[in-house]
């Protein structure tokens, strides 16, 4: 079988490996789509270190092709998607656990052994593709976005992955969604998805204040923050009073400018996000189904130029997951 793995210089290079045989409670796994995530980006190209020889990416979908002794949950020819958090099944997280392409070997292989549990089955409407898109960035959103419901507001930043599936989530629960991104074209792509409102944060670098004008001073119950120290000073104004702000990512960099004082006075709670469980993605698959909705896939990429697909994920112009078909 092909399989990817990072090589001493830090670079992932493709090569040739006899395809790995499950042993007890073990699957072996047909990988038919992984994608990408900000995350993958800084391991590729060896700007955050991984052990020599791993394997690289989180995320995947496939069938399971053979199983060992003592499986249970699962049986040849069953469609699965992995869990993004390996170790962590439900209830609270009291650890920060293990991950793939850091602590583990990923899924940029044709073929994975994997411990059984770590696997959930792909909803029926979606394909491999598609479901290649949910172990991390939809599982964050939907925990970002925990406790949403009709009547909310929901603010997400930017067009990436993680802020779409928010939007697609939050929509789909009956909350209002307001966006922010940097082009006009995005702009129309946002409100095709359901966002009522969008503002162009590069025209109005001090959109906070145009989330509470769209809110008649509310300001907004839920922020999906992936900028990070370069857009909390401006959630910290645009969120309603004792609202949340699920601090996702970093993409946006800079000083955080953060009050302290304007933070307490907001009454928010700041809430550290850490991807979800087995049982949030679960039970999120169960909302994708019920709400038949589809990941927003920006474009897919052959095994063979998997490279290539990080590289279009750092431009930035992408719309959406981008993924690798295996
Ligand atoms: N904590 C966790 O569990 C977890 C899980 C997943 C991801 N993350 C982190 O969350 C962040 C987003 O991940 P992702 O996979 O969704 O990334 P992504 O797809 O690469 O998102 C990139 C998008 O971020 C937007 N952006 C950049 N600067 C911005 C700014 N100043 N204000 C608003 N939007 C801005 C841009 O949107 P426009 O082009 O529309 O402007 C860009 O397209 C990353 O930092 C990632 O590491 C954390």
């Amino acid at each position: 079988m092909r399989i990817y793995r990072m090589s001493e210089a830090g670079q992932s290079t493709l090569v040739e490996e006899p395809t790995p045989t499950p042993g007890t409670s073990q699957v072996l796994i047909r990988v038919h789509a992984s994608s990408l995530n900000a995350r993958d980006l800084f391991m590729l190209d060896g700007r955050y270190p991984v052990p020599q020889g791993r394997v690289p990416l989180s995320d995947a979908a496939g069938v399971v092709e053979a199983t060992g002794p003592g499986v249970t949950r699962w049986e040849v020819g069953d469609r699965v998607v992995n869990s993004f958090n390996p170790l962590w099944f439900g209830g609270p997280q009291r650890t920060p656990g293990q991950h793939y392409h850091t602590d583990l070997d990923g899924w940029l292989a044709e073929y994975v052994v994997i411990d059984e549990q770590r696997l959930v089955p792909v909803p029926a409407h979606l394909d491999f593709t598609e479901a290649a898109t949910l172990p991390c960035a939809a599982a964050t959103a939907y925990t970002a976005l925990e406790g949403v419901g009709p009547g909310d507001t929901v603010l997400i930043q930017g067009s990436g992955g993680v802020s779409l599936f928010a939007l697609q989530l939050a929509h789909a629960a009956g909350a209002r969604v307001i966006a922010t991104t940097s082009s006009e074209n995005k702009a129309a792509r946002l409100r095709e998805l359901g966002a009522s409102d969008v503002i162009n944060y590069v025209d109005r670098p001090g959109w906070g204040a145009a989330v509470r004008e769209l809110t008649d001073g509310q300001g907004a119950d839920i922020i999906v923050e992936v900028g990070g120290a370069g857009t909390i000073a401006q959630s910290i104004k645009a969120v309603a009073y004792r609202g949340t702000i699920s601090l996702v990512g970093h993409v946006a960099h800079g000083t955080t400018g953060m009050n302290l004082l304007d933070f307490t006075y907001s009454g928010a709670t700041l809430r550290a996000i850490g991807g979800g469980s087995r049982s949030d993605l679960e039970d999120m698959n169960r909302v994708i189904a019920a709400h038949q909705l589809h990941p927003v896939i920006d474009r897919v990429f052959p095994f063979e130029e998997a490279l290539d697909a990080a590289a279009h994920l750092g431009s930035g112009t992408h719309f959406g997951k981008v993924v690798i078909t295996h």
